[in-house]
Protein backbone atom coordinates (compact mmCIF):
# COMPACT_ATOMS: atom_id res chain seq x y z
CA UNK A 1 0.00 0.00 0.00
CA UNK A 2 1.16 3.20 -1.15
CA UNK A 3 0.39 6.66 -0.24
CA UNK A 4 -1.57 7.35 -3.12
CA UNK A 5 -3.67 4.47 -2.75
CA UNK A 6 -5.08 5.42 0.47
CA UNK A 7 -8.36 7.29 0.28
CA UNK A 8 -10.59 5.56 2.98
CA UNK A 9 -9.45 6.02 6.63
CA UNK A 10 -11.57 4.86 9.61
CA UNK A 11 -11.06 5.89 12.97
CA UNK A 12 -11.88 3.75 15.40
CA UNK A 13 -12.52 5.73 19.10
CA UNK A 14 -14.46 8.99 18.93
CA UNK A 15 -13.07 10.04 22.68
CA UNK A 16 -10.81 12.96 23.28
CA UNK A 17 -8.31 11.77 20.51
CA UNK A 18 -10.73 10.51 17.92
CA UNK A 19 -12.57 13.77 16.60
CA UNK A 20 -9.59 15.91 16.15
CA UNK A 21 -7.79 12.92 14.39
CA UNK A 22 -10.95 12.15 11.89
CA UNK A 23 -11.38 16.01 11.19
CA UNK A 24 -7.56 16.27 10.25
CA UNK A 25 -7.50 13.35 7.99
CA UNK A 26 -10.93 14.63 6.00
CA UNK A 27 -9.69 17.90 5.99
CA UNK A 28 -6.62 16.67 3.76
CA UNK A 29 -8.92 15.44 1.58
CA UNK A 30 -9.45 11.26 2.96
CA UNK A 31 -12.37 9.41 2.84
CA UNK A 32 -12.90 9.20 6.78
CA UNK A 33 -15.05 7.52 8.74
CA UNK A 34 -15.38 8.34 12.77
CA UNK A 35 -16.79 5.27 14.60
CA UNK A 36 -17.19 3.94 18.14
CA UNK A 37 -18.84 1.70 19.68
CA UNK A 38 -20.72 3.29 22.32
CA UNK A 39 -23.27 5.82 20.55
CA UNK A 40 -23.00 8.50 23.31
CA UNK A 41 -20.15 9.42 21.91
CA UNK A 42 -20.94 9.51 18.80
CA UNK A 43 -23.80 11.69 19.45
CA UNK A 44 -21.47 13.99 21.20
CA UNK A 45 -18.50 13.87 18.21
CA UNK A 46 -20.19 16.25 16.16
CA UNK A 47 -19.95 19.01 17.67
CA UNK A 48 -16.23 18.05 18.97
CA UNK A 49 -15.38 18.00 15.06
CA UNK A 50 -16.92 21.36 14.41
CA UNK A 51 -15.32 22.75 17.13
CA UNK A 52 -12.06 21.89 15.88
CA UNK A 53 -12.65 22.75 12.36
CA UNK A 54 -13.94 26.24 14.12
CA UNK A 55 -10.73 26.36 15.21
CA UNK A 56 -8.37 24.96 11.88
CA UNK A 57 -10.58 27.70 10.41
CA UNK A 58 -10.15 30.69 12.48
CA UNK A 59 -6.28 29.52 13.10
CA UNK A 60 -6.06 30.05 9.12
CA UNK A 61 -5.33 26.29 8.32
CA UNK A 62 -8.43 25.68 6.98
CA UNK A 63 -11.20 28.30 4.77
CA UNK A 64 -14.78 27.73 5.13
CA UNK A 65 -14.81 25.81 1.73
CA UNK A 66 -11.74 23.30 2.70
CA UNK A 67 -13.99 23.00 5.68
CA UNK A 68 -17.51 22.18 3.68
CA UNK A 69 -15.29 19.82 1.91
CA UNK A 70 -13.73 18.05 4.73
CA UNK A 71 -17.65 18.08 6.48
CA UNK A 72 -18.63 16.02 3.02
CA UNK A 73 -15.88 13.68 3.51
CA UNK A 74 -16.55 12.66 7.06
CA UNK A 75 -19.24 9.87 8.15
CA UNK A 76 -19.74 9.17 12.05
CA UNK A 77 -20.80 5.61 12.85
CA UNK A 78 -21.23 3.26 15.38
CA UNK A 79 -21.57 -0.03 13.02
CA UNK A 80 -18.40 1.03 10.78
CA UNK A 81 -18.21 -2.51 9.48
CA UNK A 82 -18.98 -1.67 5.99
CA UNK A 83 -16.05 1.23 6.07
CA UNK A 84 -13.95 -1.30 7.88
CA UNK A 85 -13.76 -3.57 5.05
CA UNK A 86 -13.51 -1.14 2.43
CA UNK A 87 -10.54 0.62 4.52
CA UNK A 88 -7.41 1.13 3.34
CA UNK A 89 -5.93 2.52 6.63
CA UNK A 90 -7.10 2.46 9.87
CA UNK A 91 -6.21 3.96 12.85
CA UNK A 92 -7.32 2.76 16.58
CA UNK A 93 -7.85 5.39 19.44
CA UNK A 94 -9.48 2.82 22.01
CA UNK A 95 -8.51 3.15 25.71
CA UNK A 96 -5.16 2.40 26.44
CA UNK A 97 -5.48 -0.66 28.20
CA UNK A 98 -3.40 -4.32 26.30
CA UNK A 99 -5.64 -6.82 26.01
CA UNK A 100 -8.45 -4.26 24.53
CA UNK A 101 -6.21 -2.77 21.90
CA UNK A 102 -4.95 -6.39 20.95
CA UNK A 103 -8.48 -7.81 20.69
CA UNK A 104 -9.29 -4.59 17.57
CA UNK A 105 -6.03 -5.67 16.18
CA UNK A 106 -7.07 -9.39 15.99
CA UNK A 107 -10.65 -8.44 14.72
CA UNK A 108 -9.10 -5.66 12.34
CA UNK A 109 -6.78 -8.41 10.70
CA UNK A 110 -9.83 -10.58 10.06
CA UNK A 111 -12.59 -7.77 8.41
CA UNK A 112 -9.80 -5.20 6.46
CA UNK A 113 -8.01 -5.69 3.59
CA UNK A 114 -5.10 -7.79 3.50
CA UNK A 115 -2.56 -4.67 2.35
CA UNK A 116 -4.58 -1.97 4.55
CA UNK A 117 -2.23 -0.26 7.10
CA UNK A 118 -3.55 -0.81 11.31
CA UNK A 119 -2.31 1.74 13.22
CA UNK A 120 -2.51 2.59 16.74
CA UNK A 121 -2.15 5.89 18.66
CA UNK A 122 -1.25 4.13 21.48
CA UNK A 123 0.65 6.53 24.14
CA UNK A 124 3.18 4.22 24.76
CA UNK A 125 2.43 -0.05 24.62
CA UNK A 126 4.96 -1.53 22.27
CA UNK A 127 3.80 -2.37 19.17
CA UNK A 128 5.05 -5.35 19.34
CA UNK A 129 2.99 -6.63 21.99
CA UNK A 130 0.21 -5.66 19.70
CA UNK A 131 1.50 -7.43 16.92
CA UNK A 132 1.96 -10.82 18.31
CA UNK A 133 -0.10 -13.67 17.30
CA UNK A 134 -1.58 -11.95 13.89
CA UNK A 135 -1.17 -12.85 10.66
CA UNK A 136 -0.13 -9.95 8.74
CA UNK A 137 2.39 -7.71 11.86
CA UNK A 138 4.31 -6.41 9.10
CA UNK A 139 1.38 -3.90 8.77
CA UNK A 140 0.56 -2.84 12.16
CA UNK A 141 2.64 0.41 13.06
CA UNK A 142 2.53 2.84 16.12
CA UNK A 143 1.14 6.47 14.84
CA UNK A 144 1.08 8.24 18.24
CA UNK A 145 -0.78 11.76 17.90
CA UNK A 146 -0.44 14.70 20.80
CA UNK A 147 -3.65 16.42 22.09
CA UNK A 148 -4.94 18.64 20.86
CA UNK A 149 -4.24 16.14 17.71
CA UNK A 150 -5.33 18.69 14.99
CA UNK A 151 -2.61 21.77 16.60
CA UNK A 152 0.16 19.72 17.68
CA UNK A 153 2.89 18.93 14.47
CA UNK A 154 4.80 16.03 15.41
CA UNK A 155 3.44 12.50 14.67
CA UNK A 156 5.63 9.76 16.29
CA UNK A 157 5.48 6.85 13.40
CA UNK A 158 6.46 3.50 15.75
CA UNK A 159 8.00 0.92 14.25
CA UNK A 160 7.22 -2.60 15.89
CA UNK A 161 9.65 -5.30 15.99
CA UNK A 162 7.47 -6.59 12.86
CA UNK A 163 6.36 -3.71 11.06
CA UNK A 164 7.76 -3.84 7.39
CA UNK A 165 9.75 -1.13 5.89
CA UNK A 166 7.45 -0.41 3.74
CA UNK A 167 4.37 -0.16 5.67
CA UNK A 168 6.50 2.56 7.89
CA UNK A 169 7.56 4.86 4.41
CA UNK A 170 3.89 4.77 3.79
CA UNK A 171 2.51 5.65 6.92
CA UNK A 172 5.62 8.59 7.18
CA UNK A 173 4.25 9.75 3.93
CA UNK A 174 0.58 9.44 5.34
CA UNK A 175 1.48 12.14 8.26
CA UNK A 176 2.97 14.40 5.33
CA UNK A 177 -0.29 14.72 3.49
CA UNK A 178 -1.62 15.79 6.67
CA UNK A 179 0.53 18.94 6.95
CA UNK A 180 1.93 17.48 10.10
CA UNK A 181 6.14 16.07 10.99
CA UNK A 182 6.74 12.80 10.56
CA UNK A 183 9.71 11.14 13.63
CA UNK A 184 10.28 7.46 13.50
CA UNK A 185 10.63 5.80 16.48
CA UNK A 186 13.45 2.83 15.66
CA UNK A 187 12.72 0.50 18.84
CA UNK A 188 8.87 0.49 20.46
CA UNK A 189 10.57 0.77 24.06
CA UNK A 190 7.43 1.65 26.50
CA UNK A 191 6.33 5.60 25.91
CA UNK A 192 8.46 5.38 22.37
CA UNK A 193 10.43 9.46 23.18
CA UNK A 194 7.81 11.67 23.42
CA UNK A 195 6.14 10.11 26.72
CA UNK A 196 9.34 9.35 28.25
CA UNK A 197 10.72 12.63 28.44
CA UNK A 198 7.35 14.16 28.89
CA UNK A 199 7.26 11.52 32.27
CA UNK A 200 10.61 12.51 32.86
CA UNK A 201 10.02 16.19 33.00
CA UNK A 202 6.86 15.69 35.36
CA UNK A 203 8.43 13.12 37.87
CA UNK A 204 11.29 15.99 38.30
CA UNK A 205 8.43 18.85 38.76
CA UNK A 206 6.16 16.83 40.64
CA UNK A 207 9.42 15.66 42.74
CA UNK A 208 10.24 19.44 43.48
CA UNK A 209 6.83 19.98 44.65
CA UNK A 210 6.83 17.38 47.36
CA UNK A 211 10.29 18.48 48.08
CA UNK A 212 8.35 22.02 48.77
CA UNK A 213 11.69 23.49 46.59
CA UNK A 214 9.17 25.68 44.80
CA UNK A 215 5.23 26.61 44.44
CA UNK A 216 3.18 24.60 41.81
CA UNK A 217 3.32 27.98 40.22
CA UNK A 218 6.98 28.97 40.11
CA UNK A 219 7.61 25.37 38.76
CA UNK A 220 5.22 25.56 35.89
CA UNK A 221 6.45 29.35 35.01
CA UNK A 222 9.82 28.04 35.11
CA UNK A 223 9.29 25.32 32.87
CA UNK A 224 7.16 27.15 30.80
CA UNK A 225 9.37 30.04 30.15
CA UNK A 226 12.72 28.96 30.57
CA UNK A 227 13.21 25.19 29.59
CA UNK A 228 9.67 25.16 27.05
CA UNK A 229 10.47 28.91 25.33
CA UNK A 230 13.74 27.03 24.78
CA UNK A 231 12.24 23.76 23.83
CA UNK A 232 9.85 25.19 20.85
CA UNK A 233 13.26 26.62 19.33
CA UNK A 234 15.72 24.08 19.40
CA UNK A 235 15.61 20.16 20.66
CA UNK A 236 17.86 18.49 24.05
CA UNK A 237 20.26 17.36 22.17
CA UNK A 238 21.05 20.72 20.05
CA UNK A 239 20.67 22.63 23.32
CA UNK A 240 23.69 20.54 24.82
CA UNK A 241 25.97 21.25 21.64
CA UNK A 242 24.82 25.25 22.21
CA UNK A 243 25.86 24.84 26.34
CA UNK A 244 28.84 22.80 24.99
CA UNK A 245 29.59 19.27 26.34
CA UNK A 246 32.12 20.02 28.77
CA UNK A 247 29.59 22.42 30.24
CA UNK A 248 27.21 19.45 30.74
CA UNK A 249 30.10 17.04 31.66
CA UNK A 250 30.54 19.08 34.70
CA UNK A 251 27.13 20.01 35.34
CA UNK A 252 25.61 16.02 35.16
CA UNK A 253 28.98 15.11 37.59
CA UNK A 254 27.05 16.89 40.24
CA UNK A 255 23.60 17.02 39.63
CA UNK A 256 22.49 13.46 37.76
CA UNK A 257 22.73 11.87 41.18
CA UNK A 258 20.60 14.72 42.92
CA UNK A 259 17.79 14.13 40.41
CA UNK A 260 14.58 12.07 41.25
CA UNK A 261 14.85 8.49 39.72
CA UNK A 262 12.16 7.02 41.64
CA UNK A 263 9.34 4.55 40.54
CA UNK A 264 6.72 5.05 42.30
CA UNK A 265 3.89 7.57 42.45
CA UNK A 266 4.75 11.55 43.85
CA UNK A 267 3.23 11.97 47.66
CA UNK A 268 1.18 14.50 46.34
CA UNK A 269 -0.63 13.39 43.31
CA UNK A 270 -1.32 9.99 45.65
CA UNK A 271 -2.96 12.32 47.82
CA UNK A 272 -4.97 14.06 45.40
CA UNK A 273 -6.80 10.86 43.72
CA UNK A 274 -7.57 9.69 47.27
CA UNK A 275 -9.61 12.84 47.56
CA UNK A 276 -11.14 12.95 44.26
CA UNK A 277 -9.14 16.23 42.82
CA UNK A 278 -8.53 14.63 39.60
CA UNK A 279 -7.56 18.10 38.15
CA UNK A 280 -9.55 20.32 35.25
CA UNK A 281 -12.19 17.51 35.04
CA UNK A 282 -12.71 17.79 38.87
CA UNK A 283 -12.08 21.71 38.52
CA UNK A 284 -9.34 20.59 41.27
CA UNK A 285 -6.39 19.09 40.92
CA UNK A 286 -2.25 20.94 41.35
CA UNK A 287 -4.20 24.06 41.09
CA UNK A 288 -8.39 24.93 41.49
CA UNK A 289 -10.16 26.32 38.44
CA UNK A 290 -13.89 28.08 38.49
CA UNK A 291 -16.14 26.93 35.28
CA UNK A 292 -15.65 30.09 34.13
CA UNK A 293 -11.71 29.40 34.28
CA UNK A 294 -12.12 25.91 32.61
CA UNK A 295 -13.67 27.47 29.53
CA UNK A 296 -11.89 30.20 29.90
CA UNK A 297 -7.71 28.53 29.71
CA UNK A 298 -9.19 25.90 26.97
CA UNK A 299 -9.48 28.49 24.88
CA UNK A 300 -6.43 30.56 25.64
CA UNK A 301 -4.70 27.52 25.14
CA UNK A 302 -6.10 26.94 21.40
CA UNK A 303 -5.36 30.37 20.61
CA UNK A 304 -1.51 29.96 21.41
CA UNK A 305 -1.30 26.71 20.10
CA UNK A 306 -2.34 27.97 16.93
CA UNK A 307 -0.03 31.16 17.63
CA UNK A 308 2.97 29.61 18.05
CA UNK A 309 2.93 26.59 15.63
CA UNK A 310 2.45 29.74 12.86
CA UNK A 311 5.46 31.44 14.73
CA UNK A 312 7.50 28.23 14.69
CA UNK A 313 6.85 26.99 11.20
CA UNK A 314 7.23 30.33 9.74
N1 LIG B 1 -5.85 11.76 25.58
C1 LIG B 1 -4.62 12.09 25.19
O1 LIG B 1 -4.10 13.17 25.53
C2 LIG B 1 -3.85 11.15 24.30
C3 LIG B 1 -2.73 11.65 23.59
C4 LIG B 1 -2.06 10.78 22.72
C5 LIG B 1 -2.46 9.47 22.58
N2 LIG B 1 -3.54 9.02 23.32
C6 LIG B 1 -3.91 7.62 23.15
O2 LIG B 1 -5.00 7.56 22.26
C7 LIG B 1 -5.86 6.47 22.60
C8 LIG B 1 -7.25 7.02 22.85
O3 LIG B 1 -7.18 7.95 23.91
P1 LIG B 1 -8.39 8.92 24.28
O4 LIG B 1 -7.86 9.85 25.32
O5 LIG B 1 -9.02 9.45 23.03
O6 LIG B 1 -9.37 7.85 24.96
P2 LIG B 1 -10.90 8.05 25.40
O7 LIG B 1 -11.14 7.13 26.54
O8 LIG B 1 -11.23 9.50 25.53
O9 LIG B 1 -11.71 7.49 24.13
C9 LIG B 1 -11.62 6.16 23.71
C10 LIG B 1 -12.89 5.84 22.95
O10 LIG B 1 -12.75 4.55 22.37
C11 LIG B 1 -14.02 3.94 22.38
N3 LIG B 1 -13.86 2.49 22.15
C12 LIG B 1 -13.60 1.51 23.04
N4 LIG B 1 -13.51 0.33 22.39
C13 LIG B 1 -13.71 0.58 21.06
C14 LIG B 1 -13.74 -0.24 19.90
N5 LIG B 1 -13.56 -1.56 19.96
N6 LIG B 1 -14.01 0.35 18.70
C15 LIG B 1 -14.22 1.69 18.62
N7 LIG B 1 -14.19 2.52 19.71
C16 LIG B 1 -13.93 1.96 20.90
C17 LIG B 1 -14.59 4.32 23.73
O11 LIG B 1 -16.01 4.19 23.75
C18 LIG B 1 -14.13 5.78 23.85
O12 LIG B 1 -15.10 6.69 23.35
C19 LIG B 1 -5.22 5.81 23.81
O13 LIG B 1 -4.43 4.73 23.41
C20 LIG B 1 -4.36 6.92 24.41
O14 LIG B 1 -3.29 6.43 25.17
C21 LIG B 1 -4.24 9.82 24.14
Amino acid sequence: MTVENIRNVVILGAGTMGPGIAATFARYGYATTLSDVDAKQIAKAGASVEFVFDTLRAGGFATISDVDEARARLTLAVDASDAIAAADFVLENAPERLELKRSIFASLSEKTREDAILASDTSGIPISALQEGLPSPGRVVGMHWSNPPHLIPVIEIVKGAQTSTATMDTTKAVVESLRMLPAVVDRDVPGFVENRILYAIMREALHLLDERVASAEAIDTIVRWGIGYKLGVVGPLRLLDMAGLDIYTSVASYLNRDLCNGSGISSTVTAKVSDGKLGIKTQAGLFDYTREEVERLARERGRLFVASKKALSG
